[in-house]
């Protein structure tokens, strides 16, 4: 049996006829930018996340920078993000000339420590993204706790967690901004780039509106200095036709990471440390993890039986080269270290069927005996 990481050929035969429509009619159109179908999108991604507005955007990395510039954040100011996790979080920080701040992660939610955090403030400190990583909500209310004794902004990174609930809210309004990326492989992804900021500030909507747009709402009148931040017209077609897809999806990747958990316990694979989800979160499953010894023979050996996996990620962010002039060493934060090692992603997607969790649990049985 093959079990590819993920498989967006399946799903895309399952869609097809819709996505063909959506982009026919962009061609026919000649509206190829941010148009009707981009303001379609965000109402009804602002509507399935409880959230007033949502702005459709060129990438997640693109999100991350608006919302850090819309915050008035730039030289000379400090945001604290995990240290473990996509780049993207700290170079949306770093893009706007202000300094990213690392946090290490929790030992068994991955997410950013909340614990932690306190230490990493200083009078710099000027907001706090969390992460919500893999599609697990990070720990939002100790969170928000910290920046209001603190009077820091929260912007919530939520590229991998697209629907994710923390007690019963869902994640992208928690914060004062979520952001949100629609790259291919995403819970919610296009067929190329794109990404999305959320929020229920009226005065943030608005500046964001204009930033993404060389600081217009109005045909070559400038309010401030913008950008181009476009969403594609193409992509949120595609997206409008995903969005009506998106709660199946998510159902599936549950019971997919539900039957995964429950197979390895049945199995009784003691090596193995399936993800630990605390009881007041929904998580998304993004990614599934599980924490391994042996990692590199078994990847190996998972490859060999036609199992495809991933490592997310191979080295946390103060270990990157792009970030070497921070001056931190390996050990300032021991948890991202560890689990750099230990961590490893098994296929994880809303087609996976039964027997091929089945079969990946069998063969990292197999590996272990
Ligand atoms: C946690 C996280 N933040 C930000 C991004 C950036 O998104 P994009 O690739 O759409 O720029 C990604 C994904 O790539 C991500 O996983």
């Amino acid at each position: 049996m093959k079990v590819p990481f993920v498989d967006l050929k399946t799903q895309y035969s399952g869609i097809k006829e819709g996505v063909l429509k959506e982009i026919n009619e962009v061609l026919e159109s000649t509206a190829y930018i941010c148009g009707k179908k981009a303001k379609k999108f965000e109402e009804d991604f602002a509507k399935i996340h409880d959230v007033k507005y949502s702005i459709a955007l060129s990438s997640g990395t693109d999100a991350l920078h608006v919302a850090v510039h819309s915050l008035g954040i730039g030289p000379g100011d400090e945001v604290i993000v995990p240290v473990n996790t996509f780049i993207a979080t700290a170079e949306g920080v770093s893009a706007c000339g202000a300094t990213p701040v690392f946090v290490d992660n929790d030992e068994q939610t991955y997410n950013i420590d909340p614990s932690k955090i306190d230490a990493a403030i200083t009078s710099k400190t000027k907001a706090i993204i969390p992460v919500h990583l893999y599609g697990q909500p990070a720990e939002m209310d100790r969170i928000l706790d910290i920046a209001d004794d603190h009077n820091l902004y929260v912007i919530e990174d939520c590229a991998q967690a697209h629907l994710a609930e923390y007690k019963d809210q869902k994640i992208g309004g928690l914060g004062d901004i979520g952001t949100f990326s629609f790259y291919p492989g995403k819970n919610l992804g296009a067929y190329g780039e794109g990404g999305a900021v959320t929020t229920n500030d009226d005065r943030l909507f608005d500046f964001m509106l204009k930033y993404r747009q060389h600081g217009s709402t109005e045909k070559y009148v400038h309010e401030i200095i913008g950008h181009n931040f476009r969403m594609e017209e193409i992509q949120a077609g595609v997206l409008n036709v995903k969005l009506k897809y998106i709660e199946k999806w998510t159902q599936n990747r549950r019971r997919i990471a539900a039957l995964y958990s429950k197979t390895f316990a049945d199995l009784g694979i003691s090596e193995v440390i399936t993800p630990y989800n605390p009881v007041h979160v929904k998580p998304v499953y993004h990614l599934y993890i599980v924490r391994v010894p042996k990692r590199e023979e078994l990847v190996k050996f998972l490859n060999e039986k036609g199992i495809q996996t991933g490592l997310h990620y191979p080295l946390p962010l103060h270990m990157q080269k792009a970030y070497s002039h921070m001056g931190y060493t390996p050990d300032d934060f021991p948890v991202a270290k560890k689990l750099a090692g230990e961590i490893l992603s098994i296929p994880m997607y809303p087609e996976m069927t039964g027997d091929m969790v089945e079969y990946v649990c069998d063969t990292v049985k197999a590996f272990y005996k």
